[in-house]
């Protein structure tokens, strides 16, 4: 694959107009230092770039250009538009969001805007036209950044514009109220719209229950989709501005992983190259880091992605913030790369002396030296990335399992009134990554209307609470299974139609034909309760919910044990359905239980995974000329040593050696390693 960049980039955001302008020259020559070939630049400079209305400065910002121009670094440049500007919530208060409360924002915070406000809209298009005509074709300029983490602000807008917007959206899906009532089941609690007035956005002091609950919930799944696509119109206007001034460079808006509140599938669709911020608190699992970064892969259609920010140490917006252990930012960072990251870049470059971010980390710390372990560690891995980087660029990664990850199926699952409020959605698909991520099997992720042909790729496709099942999906699913794939969902699935109404007939809805079983009901666990799973293979917990099932052509593969009164009922099935199979599971299984479901599968399918410790991960990135790069990263402070046939004779890159029997990893340490 053709890499989007000409080098490896280097580098992250960089906020020289928070400094005098008589260090910024030097600190470049820091960044030099440690190997930085890129900076992001003007991510949050509305305020000096627009002083007034009518008034436009971009003195500054031309000669922070300048520089970085005069020292051949690559350029990401931001439009701006991230935070609003002072003057601008004085003279025009409609354009900052309202809460879902009704409390309208005053002048503060950032990514603030109103997603439907008209003055958002003018303003923020001219400032980025304004940007690109002034900076396309500015040497070493590789990709425009609109805005700023869409979404990050703090929950959807729920003001009076937003509503008035959505009546129109409405109207567009729907035509008729007749029509809106019957999909929202409005004869619910004298729910009946008699007119497009009537419609209220889910506020908490209306049909609101939480930001995720919603007593019609068809209003709640119409308005999550309506401000993702809201906010998307945000960043297409942007990006059209741009695209008058500059026909071919690269334009991007960095994402946030699992984030919920915008479908990223469609985001990506309108993004030249995915890039995404990867923050992991202290507690996440190495495995759940992996996922994003493959989800992140998976809705850009598997291409390579930018890691447009980490932290080169700690946060600073946790309750307590560790720094990062040596090693600790190296291994996140190849991580990043073994999923297919194409750049690794910080936030940020020098860390700030005033505002909420001064104790984030930064590459040049508040000592403002060389001297920091934490600089010593970026300029080390620089020094790697410089060396190797460019060559695993544009490698891909092949995968013959996937995971559907269903925006619709995470709003609809967490804005369930019952039967429990203990589902995290994103938690119940790493709940089955995890256990593929465990035996180093390589997963992509795809959207749950994926076409037939797309789900031929794949000898395994996972739906993980596929509470949502959309027009089309149940009779694509039931040909690829039937067509020899194989299929696993189980609790929660197929239960809501497009309109988030009960499929009629007994769970899970469309999906009973293919899985073979017939759920009753689903039993609600408390929070520090289980359920024993027994069967051959199975030996496990489960927990949340446990589906009793009644069988219908499915074989059973494990029981429920322990004494409520469907003990002895299956808890998990596999139908075999034309020339493939599809297995239900009947509840969320604990981390073994899930493991061992899942061997015999992957052992049957023939799928390649490798045996590596507790905690060592291995993936592998395909080049175009045959070349096999293999990660091996070691996610834990302790030592670890391994023995894999399949890397003998291949090329440690970083450490310039041939492999040859055991391998013996430091703590947080990495491997690279080519093979023919
Ligand atoms: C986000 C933002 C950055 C910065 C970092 C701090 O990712 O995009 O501007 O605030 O968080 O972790
Ligand atoms: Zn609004």
């Amino acid at each position: 694959m053709k890499p989007t960049f000409s080098s490896f980039l280097f580098g992250g955001d960089w906020n020289p107009e928070q400094w005098p302008e008589d260090t910024w020259e030097h600190d470049i020559e820091m960044l030099e230092d440690a190997h930085i070939n890129e900076a992001t630049i003007n991510v949050f400079s509305w305020a000096l770039l627009q002083p007034a209305e009518d008034r436009y400065d971009f003195s500054m910002l031309d000669r922070i250009v300048a520089l970085l121009v005069k020292h051949h670094f690559n350029i990401v440049m931001a439009t701006g538009t991230a935070a609003l500007p002072g003057w601008m919530v004085r003279e025009h208060p409609e354009v900052i969001r309202t809460e879902q409360n009704g409390t309208r924002h005053v002048f503060g915070g950032r990514h603030n805007f109103c997603p439907t406000s008209p003055y958002f809209r003018k303003v923020s298009r001219v400032l980025a036209a304004h940007v690109a005509e002034r900076y396309a074709g500015t040497p070493g300029l590789v990709t425009w950044h609109v805005c700023n983490e869409y979404g990050g602000g703090g929950g959807l807008c729920y003001c009076e514009q937003c509503a008035e917007s959505f009546r129109e959206w409405l109207k567009a899906k729907y035509g008729t109220v007749e029509n809106l009532n019957k999909a929202w089941c409005a004869n619910f609690w004298s729910h009946t719209i008699y007119d497009w007035a009537d419609v209220v956005p889910p506020v908490s002091y209306g049909d609101g229950i939480s930001d995720a609950k919603c007593v019609v919930s068809g209003l709640q799944m119409d308005y999550r989709r309506f401000q993702s696509q809201a906010q998307l119109e945000c960043y297409k206007n942007e990006r059209d501005a741009i695209r008058e001034y500059d026909a071919a460079t690269p334009i991007t808006t960095n994402l946030m992983g699992t984030f919920k509140d915008l479908d990223y599938f469609e985001w990506a669709k309108e993004m030249d190259v995915v890039s995404w911020d990867n923050y992991p608190g202290m507690d996440t699992p190495p495995s759940y880091t992996a996922m994003c970064h493959d989800l992140m892969r998976g809705i850009g259609g598997n291409k390579p992605f930018m890691l447009m920010e980490q932290t080169p140490n700690q946060q600073n917006w946790f309750p307590f913030c560790k720094v990062k252990r040596p090693g600790e930012v190296r291994k996140l960072s190849w991580q990043a790369v073994a999923h297919g990251a194409d750049t690794v870049q910080f936030f940020q470059m020098k860390q700030s002396i005033g505002g909420c971010e001064r104790f984030h980390g930064a590459v040049i710390a508040h000592d403002g030296t060389e001297e920091s372990r934490v600089f010593k560690e970026t300029a080390a891995l620089g020094e790697e990335l410089s060396r190797i980087g460019k060559r695993i660029m544009g490698s891909r990664i092949e995968s013959r399992v996937a995971i559907m990850f269903d925006w619709q199926s995470y709003w609809s699952l967490e804005g369930c009134v019952g039967p429990t409020a203990g589902f995290n959605y994103p938690n119940e698909v790493h709940r089955f990554y995890r256990a593929l991520w465990r035996r180093n099997v390589p997963v992509d992720f795809i959207e749950s209307t994926a076409s037939l042909d797309e789900l031929k790729n794949y000898d395994l496709v996972i739906a993980p609470a596929l509470i949502t099942v959309l027009p089309g999906v149940a009779e694509t699913l039931e040909s690829y299974v039937a067509d020899g794939g194989s299929f696993i969902t189980g609790y929660m699935a197929g239960i809501h139609d497009e309109h988030d109404l009960v499929v009629p007939g007994g769970y899970p809805g469309k999906l009973r034909k293919l899985m073979g079983v017939w759920v009753e009901e689903i039993d609600a666990l408390a929070p520090d309760e289980t359920i024993e799973v027994h069967g051959d293979v199975v030996d496990a917990k489960g927990e949340i919910v446990a589906s009793i099932i009644h069988r219908e052509g499915a074989e059973r593969l494990a029981s429920y044990g322990g004494n409520e009164f469907y003990a002895g009922h299956s808890a998990l099935t596999v139908n075999t359905y034309g020339k493939g199979k599809a297995y239900f599971v009947g509840t969320p299984l604990d981390e073994t239980g899930m493991s061992a479901f899942m061997a015999p599968i992957i052992q049957q399918l023939g799928l390649k995974s490798f045996d590596t410790p507790e905690d060592v991960s291995l993936s592998i990135r395909h080049a175009d000329d045959g070349t096999r790069y293999a990660f091996l990263i070691n996610q834990s402070a302790n030592g670890k040593q391994l023995y894999l046939s399949e890397l003998d004779g291949g090329k440690e890159l970083l450490g310039d050696s041939v492999v040859d029997g055991v391998i013996s990893l430091k703590p947080y340490g990495v491997d690279v390693i080519a093979l023919q």
